[in-house]
Parts: C-alpha cells; sequence; structure tokens
C-alpha cells in the first residue's frame, strides 16, 4: 500500500500551514549560492499547492517572509520578492483554471508599488474562487497581527471582545485555524507564526529541507497528523 493509499480522506486536515525553512542550507550542501535553493523552494511550492488542491485541503498557508526576513542581506529580498513575482505571474492562469483564491497574510505596503499592483491584480482575479485558499505570509509578524487587532478591537469600542472577536480582527479572519503545522529542516520553533491560529494545531517538525520536501514527504506528514488523538483539553 502505498503511503497516498493510507490516507484517511474522511480526516483530512481543513488548514494546513507550513514553515518552509532549509533553503539556504540545502544549497550551502550542495556548494550552491541562496537564491538557487530559493528557486527549487519554489518547485516545492508549486508541488504542495497542486498536491493539497487534488486532496481537497481547504485551506494551505505557507510562511514565505516574515516581517524578521527584512535582516536578511538586500540582495536576497530582492531574490525573494522577485521569485514570489515570477510565480504569481506563472500561476495566475491555473489560479483562476483551478479555482484557487490566492491571499496575502501580512503587511505588503513596505514593498514597491509594482510588487503590490501584482499581489493585488492575484488577489482580486482569484477572490471568488471557491477551491483552495492559498495563503501566503509575506511581512508577516503573528505579534505585529495582533496588535493589528488590539487596534482595530480599540478603534471600534470593542472592550470585552470575544475569541470570535479577534479571530475577525486577524488577517486569517473567516477562515478555520490550522489543524496541522509543519516545519521542515528540524528547528523546533514557531518563528512568530500564527501565535492565535494555532493554539490547538498539531505540530509536525521533519529533518527534511523545504526544495527535498516531496509528496512522499507530505503524505507523511498528514498521516503522522491522522495517528495523533486530538482531544482539544478534553480527556
Ligand atoms: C527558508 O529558508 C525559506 C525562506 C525564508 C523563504 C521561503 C520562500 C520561498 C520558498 C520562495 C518564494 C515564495 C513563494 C511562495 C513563491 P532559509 O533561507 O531560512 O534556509 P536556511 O535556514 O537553511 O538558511
Amino acid at each position: 500500500m502505498s503511503l497516498k493509499e493510507k490516507i484517511d480522506l474522511s480526516k483530512l486536515p481543513k488548514h494546513i500551514a507550513i514553515i518552509m525553512d532549509g533553503n539556504g542550507r540545502w544549497a550551502k550542501s550542495k556548494f550552491l549560492p541562496r537564491f538557487i535553493g530559493h528557486t527549487n523552494g519554489v518547485k516545492t511550492v508549486k508541488n504542495i499547492v497542486e498536491l493539497s488542491r487534488k486532496l481537497n485541503i481547504k485551506v494551505l498557508t505557507l510562511y514565505a517572509f516574515s516581517t524578521e526576513n527584512w535582516q536578511r542581506p538586500q540582495e536576497e529580498i530582492s531574490g525573494l520578492i522577485s521569485l514570489l513575482i515570477t510565480y504569481l505571474k506563472s500561476e495566475i492562469e491555473s489560479m483562476i483554471k483551478n479555482q484557487i483564491s490566492f491571499r496575502i497574510l501580512g503587511d505588503i505596503s513596505r514593498f514597491s508599488k509594482e510588487v503590490q499592483d501584482e499581489i493585488e491584480n492575484v488577489c482580486n482575479k482569484t477572490k471568488d474562487n471557491s477551491g483552495l485558499v492559498l495563503n501566503i505570509a509575506l511581512n508577516y509578524g503573528a505579534r505585529q497581527e495582533i496588535i493589528k487587532a488590539f487596534k482595530s478591537l480599540y478603534k471600534n469600542k470593542i472592550d470585552n471582545p470575544t475569541e470570535e472577536d479577534i479571530s475577525n480582527c486577524l488577517y486569517t479572519k473567516g477562515l478555520p485555524d490550522p489543524d496541522l503545522l509543519i516545519r521542515t529542516s528540524g528547528e523546533m520553533r514557531i518563528s512568530n507564526f500564527l501565535l492565535w491560529q494555532i493554539a490547538y494545531a498539531e505540530i509536525y517538525i521533519t529533518n527534511v529541507l523545504w526544495p527535498d520536501f516531496s509528496e512522499e514527504e507530505f503524505y507523511k506528514a498528514i498521516l503522522e497528523y491522522q495517528k495523533r488523538d486530538r482531544r482539544f483539553g478534553s480527556i
């Protein structure tokens, strides 16, 4: 029986969030520049989006650029942004055809007008699609997102907020919380990712580096999730 056949299609996570780590180490291990690691990381992105869509996963959230990533060399930052733009230009037709709804989690106002326009174009053209919601976290930080929520509650004079009020002020408004959080390349950290939303997520950490995160590795993560006993604090 293949790994794919072992998956229980009635118990799939609705929302999978991924910290895509290890592009740099992948490149280094092959004596290649870091940028080649990121280029190969994009190939994995395409593959995982396609597999998620075929499995009928409702939401896939990928951490592409954190608020802390501005500390990287300017050349690497521009390289990552240009990879994202190339990705959007090459994928927009297939997103439309495959009913993928593309969204951004994060504050994109710090990017150039050209980058913002391209992102908004893809968001607008895919916003009514009814299939997989693909969230890319870009200039995203969970603490910044929570501060933004506080400000919005204050502005709207909600002084006794419920969990729902807070969820409604986050970038993930209206979406189910992640059931499964995957981190590649072995680090045991959350790195300021979706702090509010992952309250009950199952965490899966693999030593595999993101460019090597294959179809089989994705199925392994889902199978491990399906083995877990999710009690949400109950017994
Ligand atoms: C982690 O590797 C990866 C990133 C910080 C960026 C992820 C971005 C992409 C895969 C490309 C652009 C995104 C899309 C959605 C097309 P690292 O550089 O932190 O690796 P290291 O820890 O081994 O140095």
